[in-house]
């Protein structure tokens, strides 16, 4: 088992749960039996989330860009969901897991998204993790809706267009509402983003397997956190011992001016 220091944990974990399709097809069955064992996936590693006190878990479920598959596998996913969204109803209230979602919602059915609405509003006060689906999610379009209500709040008066800073950004955008992420996972063995939280990765360290989704466990994501740990993360600047030496030296060449 990969070795976690529990006092570092990545505030916030997303993962782009790729590669259901192959391992179906390794196992030749049907596309929907990988996404079905992908659900199994979802709830292992949202269990171990919540154990080691991940406070949020994002995970990319569905892609804007999905639509555009077959409608037969669209149906399935989303029939997966809603059969989710019943049976984990406990789970994530004895686990106090907050429900959220982000993306373009209404696109789903009217059931889909009344369920969605059922269980968080239900989870609403659980503070022990927030796990939030990507639902219909594209990063580009969550970028884009934010732009035109910002406009719009421009146009209203309700910003001036030099209010408009980062933070202001942040605030329009409904991936930003549990932070910026701090370690992003993708199985299936492609390396790219496909599109996921581009605003929030700005500086997420990248963490990439070749494990199937289905694949994943609990000991999967104690191998990347560790792996997450043995980083230095820099954010533009320099190594924090040579950072600390550096703006000690600037503060003598302060105090030796004044
Ligand atoms: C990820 O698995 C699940 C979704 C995108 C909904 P895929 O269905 O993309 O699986 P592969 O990449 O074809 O193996
Ligand atoms: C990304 O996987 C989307 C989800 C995991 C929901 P895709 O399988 O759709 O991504 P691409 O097509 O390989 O980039
Ligand atoms: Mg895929």
């Amino acid at each position: 088992m990969a070795l976690v220091d529990v006092s570092r944990i990545p505030q916030h974990v997303a993962i782009i749960m790729d590669g259901n399709g192959r391992w179906a097809q390794a196992q030749s069955k049907p596309r929907t039996a990988g996404h079905e064992r992908g659900a199994d996936a979802v709830r292992a590693t949202m269990r171990a989330a919540r154990r080691l006190g991940i406070p949020s878990l994002t995970l990319y479920a569905f892609s804007e860009q999905n639509w555009d598959r077959p409608e037969g596998e669209i149906n399935a996913l989303v029939d997966l969901l809603c059969e989710c969204l019943v049976s984990e109803r406990n789970e994530l209230l004895d686990n106090e897991i907050r429900l959220s979602a982000i993306g373009r919602l209404h696109k789903l059915p009217q059931h889909a998204q009344n369920r969605l609405l059922e269980l968080s509003a239900e989870t609403k006060s659980c503070k022990g993790m927030t796990l939030t689906l990507a639902l219909s999610y594209g990063g580009r379009e969550e970028l884009t809706d934010a732009a035109r209500a910002l406009a719009s709040a421009a146009r209203d008066g309700e910003i001036k267009p030099d209010e408009i800073d980062e933070a202001a950004i942040d605030r329009f955008l409904p991936s930003m509402d549990v932070g910026p992420v701090d370690l992003l996972i993708r199985t299936g063995g492609e390396r790219r983003i496909s599109n996921f939280l581009l605003w929030g990765s700005a500086y997420a360290e990248l963490y990439f397997t070749d494990e199937l989704w289905p694949d994943f466990g609990a000991n999967s994501l104690y191998c990347a956190i560790g792996d997450f740990q043995g980083r230095q993360r820099r954010f533009g600047l320099l190594p924090e011992l040579e950072q600390d030496a550096t703006a000690r030296k600037a503060s003598r060449e302060l105090e030796r001016a004044v």
